[in-house]
């Protein structure tokens, strides 16, 4: 795998930095094997197209096909783990003084690689709750028939415990980044097409209040050309060479898996 060439100035300025926030998305999860979005959906589904799925009303529409394909997809995810990139965040979470990881992944990826100050803007998959009350359900029995099972307290079918198309983000999450984004020194914007809001807005709120801004994306996004530094290359690559340039005397951490 090609290495990455990291600007010194860079590895200088994140070393120095006391405040640090990094917003993620779909691609950090690419190298552990986890579609992301705009990739072509595999298998059973690749006759859907996710943003058909993951709304409001596809579930009043048919709750079953809905409820089945975030269970084809948690059930995936048991096989996977997290990739060096997950880890090298989890590393600087624990180099930086204040530090913020915001995901707009519901793999749970982060947490599992050792990430503790993290905000999951667009929830998480491994959580059901119930579709009236929006409380979450810690088990549940796997359906029969052809609905979702009903929630044990009042009845109204469980859903996946994620953000869709057309809903509100958990505020806290959202205010929490917002409000990291604006005091960063540095922001980090990783593997993510950064068209969806609100959370594409973080980076413009952190370029805004004078951050430097870092996108890790092997593609072009909308953000290349704002960003002050541009690492052409996959997360599990270049995060890693990141951390090595920028504290080269750190322990290596073993991730926390
Ligand atoms: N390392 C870094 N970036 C990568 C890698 C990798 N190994 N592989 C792919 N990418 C990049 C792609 O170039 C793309 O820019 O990751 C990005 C993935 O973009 P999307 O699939 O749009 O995922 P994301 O940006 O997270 O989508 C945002 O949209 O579909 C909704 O709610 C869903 O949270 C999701 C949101």
């Amino acid at each position: 795998m090609r290495a990455i060439e990291i600007p010194q100035d860079l590895a200088l300025t994140l070393r120095r930095a006391t405040r640090v926030v990094v917003l993620t998305g779909a691609g950090i999860s690419a190298e552990s094997g986890v579609p992301t979005f705009r990739d072509a959906q595999t298998g059973l589904w690749a006759k859907f197209d996710p943003r058909e799925l993951a709304t409001p009303s596809a579930f009043a529409r048919n709750p079953r096909l809905v409820w089945d394909w975030y269970a084809s997809r948690r059930e995936a995810l048991a096989g996977i783990v997290p990739n060096p990139g997950h880890v090298a965040l989890a590393r600087m979470d624990a180099l930086v003084h204040d530090f913020l990881l915001a995901t707009q992944n519901v793999d749970g990826l982060h947490e599992r690689a050792g990430s503790r100050r993290l905000v999951e803007l667009h929830g998480n998959i491994a959580r059901v709750k119930c579709s009236r009350e929006h409380r979450v359900v810690a088990k549940w029995e796997t359906p029969g028939g052809d609905l979702p099972p009903p929630c044990p307290h009042c009845g109204a079918l469980l859903r996946p415990d994620v953000v869709w198309f057309e809903e509100m983000l958990p505020e806290d999450a959202l205010a929490r980044a917002e409000r990291a984004a604006r005091r960063a020194e540095v922001m980090l914007v990783v593997g993510t097409s950064a068209e969806v809001w609100p959370a594409a807005a973080l980076p413009r709120h952190a370029k805004a209040a004078g951050a430097r801004l870092v996108e890790v994306n092997p593609e072009a996004t909308p953000l290349s050309e704002v960003a002050d530094d541009v690492l052409r290359a996959r997360a599990g690559i270049a995060l890693p060479a990141l951390v090595a340039a920028a504290w080269p005397d750190a322990p290596h951490a073993a991730p926390a898996v």
